[in-house]
């Protein structure tokens, strides 16, 4: 069996294999099916400072190879998060990210502040939500807002940093460096892509948002474009998702620059995917006599 750990920011993974924020809630409904201990990490569904009741549904629709969704961060706030939900995850021998949001500057500094009182492991500032009006996308998109708000948190926490980006930009790779430069530790990417369903029958969006973030296999080959775009730009590690669902496109996207791997909408067809990703990865890497999965890191060699 290939050796499958990873190291990101100091903090060591027993695979790269990490269910994406939004995609496995706080890990209770999944306990149930597999020990939650089998996966590299768990970034946790985002938390705001003050609890959300999200976006008026429908906020879920279907599309060719993937899926819209217009959550709107629904969330039950920091406290509860921190002193019901955190504490018997901690128990559960992985690594814990805790993604959070806020929609000003000063609501993801105090959210940081909060966390850092905590043991979880590492954060994960969403700048990249694009189902909100305040913050999310509108912090992801600019990169001095992206520096603003990255620094503010830097400042709250000594936790390593993971900044999430937005796919939605004209160049990721300024973004990127924007946030690298206020003191992230890492970024992770991509989030949802901005798309639209109509319902043709009563010419309605399917959303009730109108708009929502397009994720699932469709955005795949976007995801290694940016997650190779970016790896390239900056130096601290990527973490890279969109759209994987199978070990082989973990192992592309750990090609393509990623230090580890989320997996998000592939959850929602199967609970067990990343456990499949994590087999398939050994299979893989042991049917080409590769040791250790840091080997393929980065390792494509474009033409
Ligand atoms: C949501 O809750 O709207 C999804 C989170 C995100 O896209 O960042």
């Amino acid at each position: 069996m290939a050796d499958l750990s990873v190291n990101v920011c100091g903090v060591d993974f027993k695979n790269p294999i990490i269910p994406a924020s939004g995609t496995f809630g706080y890990g209770r409904e999944y306990e149930e099916m597999y020990p939650l201990s089998k996966l590299g990490g768990i970034s946790t569904k985002g938390t705001t400072l003050h609890k959300r009741t999200g976006n008026i549904a429908p906020r879920i629709a279907e599309t060719h190879s993937g899926m819209l969704n217009s959550v709107g961060l629904q969330n039950p706030g920091i406290d509860y998060f921190i002193n019901t939900e955190l504490p018997n995850l901690m128990t559960k021998g992985t690594v814990i990210i805790s993604n959070f949001a806020g929609a000003s500057i000063e609501e993801c500094a105090e959210a940081a502040a909060k966390l850092d009182e905590t043991d979880v492991h590492m954060l994960e500032l969403n700048i990249s939500c694009p189902n909100v009006k305040q913050g999310g996308a509108a912090f992801g998109t600019d990169c001095n807002i992206a520096a603003q708000v990255t620094a503010a948190v830097r400042k709250a926490t000594k936790k390593p940093l993971i900044v999430k980006l937005s796919p939605n930009v004209t160049s990721i790779t300024d973004i990127a460096k924007s946030v690298e430069a206020a003191g992230a530790d890492a970024v992770s990417l991509i989030n949802t892509l901005l798309g639209m369903r109509i319902n043709i029958n009563n010419r309605r969006p399917i959303l009730h948002n109108n708009v929502g973030g397009m994720s699932g296999p469709a955005v795949f080959p976007i995801a290694v474009r940016m997650v190779w775009q970016v790896a390239n730009a900056v130096n601290i590690p990527v973490i890279g998702m969109g759209g994987v669902s199978s070990g082989r496109d973990a192992i592309e996207m750990m090609m393509a620059g990623a230090s580890a791997v989320q997996v998000g909408a592939a959850i929602f067809t199967d609970p067990y995917a990343p456990i499949k990703i994590i087999d398939e990865m050994n299979e893989w890497l042991d049917s080409k006599g590769i040791s250790s999965v840091r080997e393929i890191i980065g390792t494509v060699q474009p033409w």
